[in-house]
């Protein structure tokens, strides 16, 4: 089967399709036949060699595809061969069959295309369990920064969806304008003195959480920008990982700071975030709170443009990459 490596570290050009044995589901695990696989940033790290995957996986990229179930290991008793999926991944997305654990497949959201479902479930997982950590509430201010990526444009209207008032970073006027069709109340240019534009924006009162991508780059704004109380949850090192913290500012404000990595997660743990999403994020696209992400369709074997696109000025929402 054919999948996309990167055997050596680099750019676009460094990714390759590299032809594989079809795996084999273990026990409690399924096969699955990918029809597209999610793009995340991650895959843009993991091909310029910052971010492996962890022990035991394969080297091949793909944190998320969807697929048709097409092969059950012992003991899988909740899925049947034909049905639609989506699945999330600690790697080898981009295969043409991937297994994973049980727990790990959702169905689809009900009426969305199966393609363009390919990439919701990473971006689902990854803030649902993050505002869960922190306990994002109905009438708090939420912060995500880069509100027109895939991230940010998920957690924007998730945020909404849960009664939030909504600020968001980007960093030009196409996508501020994009954040704000997505709901957020306040699209802040990231060039400019966005903490002073938070102040002013919630009457002073600052941010309730923050859920920030930039890592150290952005600590001694955030956590000015942080209300009493405030909860900051780190799920991004875009701006480096070393940063300088005055805990005097976060004790003041009895302020908090977390960071997660979904990929890691045990077994367990991702189980109960996917069936979380499915129970909680399924209803709202159902209903209309959340819209798809806009998504633009890569055919599986142009990879390479695929990662050239995540990574230019124009790029917002999401690609998938789908199988011919
Ligand atoms: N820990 C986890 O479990 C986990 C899971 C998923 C994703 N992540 C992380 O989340 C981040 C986003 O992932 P993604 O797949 O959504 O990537 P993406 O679609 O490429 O989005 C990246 C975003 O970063 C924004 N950005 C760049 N420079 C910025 C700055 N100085 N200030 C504010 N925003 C800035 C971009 O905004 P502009 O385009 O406007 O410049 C863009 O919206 C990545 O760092 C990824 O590694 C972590």
């Amino acid at each position: 089967m054919r999948t996309i490596q990167a055997p050596e570290p680099g750019g676009p050009e460094a990714l390759q399709i590299v032809e594989t044995d079809r795996p084999v589901p273990g026990p409690g695990e399924v096969l699955v036949r990918v029809v597209a696989s999610g793009v995340n940033r991650a895959d843009v790290l993991q091909r310029e060699g910052h971010y492996p995957p962890p022990p035991g996986f394969p080297d091949i990229l793909g944190l998320e595809a969807a697929g048709v179930v097409e092969e059950l290991g012992e003991g899988v008793s909740d899925w049947q061969p034909g049905q639609e999926c989506l699945v999330l991944l600690a790697a080898a997305g981009y295969s043409e069959y991937v297994t994973a654990p049980a727990g790990q497949l959702v169905p689809p959201p009900p009426g969305m295309d199966l393609v363009d479902a390919a990439g919701i479930l990473e971006v689902a997982a990854t803030v649902v369990s993050n505002m869960d950590l922190v306990h994002l509430s109905p009438g708090e201010v939420f912060l995500v920064h880069g509100g027109a990526g895939g991230i940010g444009s998920f957690a924007i209207q998730y945020a909404k969806a849960l009664g939030c008032t909504v600020l968001t970073t980007a960093g030009s006027a196409e996508k501020l304008d994009y954040c704000r069709t997505l709901g957020a109340d306040h699209a802040l240019d990231y060039h400019e003195d966005w903490v002073a534009a938070v102040k002013e924006a919630t009457d002073g009162h600052g941010v309730d959480v923050i859920l920030d991508i930039m890592g150290a780059k952005y600590l001694p704004q955030n956590v000015r920008a942080l209300a009493k109380d405030g909860r900051q949850v780190t799920i991004g090192m875009q701006g480096g990982r070393k940063g300088e913290l005055d805990m005097g500012i976060l004790l003041n404000k009895r302020a908090s700071i977390h960071a997660t990595s979904l990929r890691g997660r045990p077994v367990a743990q991702k189980a109960a975030i996917c069936a979380r999403v499915a129970e909680v994020v399924w209803p709202m696209l159902a209903d209309g709170r959340i819209q798809p992400l806009h998504t633009e369709r890569v055919p599986f074997g142009d990879v390479r443009r695929a990662h050239e696109m995540i990574s230019a000025p124009g790029h917002r929402g999401k690609i998938v990459l789908v199988m011919d």
